[in-house]
């Protein structure tokens, strides 16, 4: 079913169930994100998403990766008042991740070189070590990979991202996917010696080697493409990439 609403006063068209953000890109319009993926469920944690989207005669700011189209509604990606909105929320993520490249690069759009909420030695900050909360590495695991290494834990102050217990996930294939998904590079993914590391999960898998002799993927991921494909067990040491 289409969806018909106008974006910075361009009229749009989108199918029922897509999100403002998305549907924004598709036409060019550019809006930061830091916590969404298309192929992921939305989670509205980072908030840098922000426009606003006035319907029925009231205008309210919301986040747009977690709000489905409606007919009539009339998004706005960019005004003063987002920008200074925004600015504030970039300014608080940068201080719970000052080294984060996509978070600095961000911050410097809006003109912040420096958060004033960044404090030394702070432990929520030290305990998150580089993390911002987005939950991509969670939603990748469990909705993309399906493997559910990663969950939130605790509560406020104690609020974090792990794995059950801060134990070592033996259910982990060392994917890299969630690695590859952080908006903060803080996992931490690492090749050495024919080993792939995941640091943040305490994670290591020996790595099979291709055909040409070189590693290229953890036996145990491979292993468990297999099964999930229904493919025969010696695939990759037939037809496919190739282990030894
Ligand atoms: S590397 Fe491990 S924790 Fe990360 S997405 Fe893959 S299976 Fe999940
Ligand atoms: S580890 Fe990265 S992807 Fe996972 S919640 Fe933290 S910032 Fe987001
Ligand atoms: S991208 Fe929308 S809240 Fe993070």
């Amino acid at each position: 079913m289409t969806v018909k609403f106008t974006i910075n006063g361009v009229p749009v068209e989108a199918e029922k169930g897509e999100s403002v953000i998305d549907v924004a890109r598709r036409y060019g319009f550019e809006i930061p994100s830091l916590c969404h993926h298309p192929a992921v469920e939305p989670y509205g944690a980072c908030r840098v998403c922000l426009v606003e989207i006035s319907k029925g005669g009231r205008k309210k700011m919301t986040t747009c990766c977690n709000y489905e189209v409606q007919d009539g509604i009339e998004v706005v990606t960019d005004n003063e008042d987002i920008r200074r909105n925004r600015a504030t929320v970039i300014e608080l993520l940068l201080a719970e991740a000052p080294k984060a490249k996509a978070i600095v690069k961000l911050a410097e759009e809006y003109g912040i070189h420096k958060s004033r909420y960044e404090k030394e030695g702070d432990p929520v900050a030290q305990m998150h070590d580089g993390c911002i909360l987005c939950g991509l590495c969670v939603r990748v695991c469990t909705e993309v990979v399906e493997v559910s290494a990663l969950n939130f834990t605790g509560r406020g102050d104690k609020r974090n991202v792990g794995t059950p217990y801060m134990e070592t996930p033996q259910n982990c294939i060392a994917c890299g996917a969630c690695a590859y998904v952080c908006p903060t590079d803080c996992i931490g993914f690492e090749e050495e010696n024919g080993v792939r590391r995941l640091k943040k999960w305490n994670r290591e898998l020996p790595l099979a080697k291709g055909e040409d002799g070189r590693p290229f993927a953890p036996q145990f991921q491979l292993w468990y493409f297999t099964q999930k494909a229904g493919l025969d067990k010696d695939f990759y040491k037939k037809g496919g990439p190739g282990s030894r």
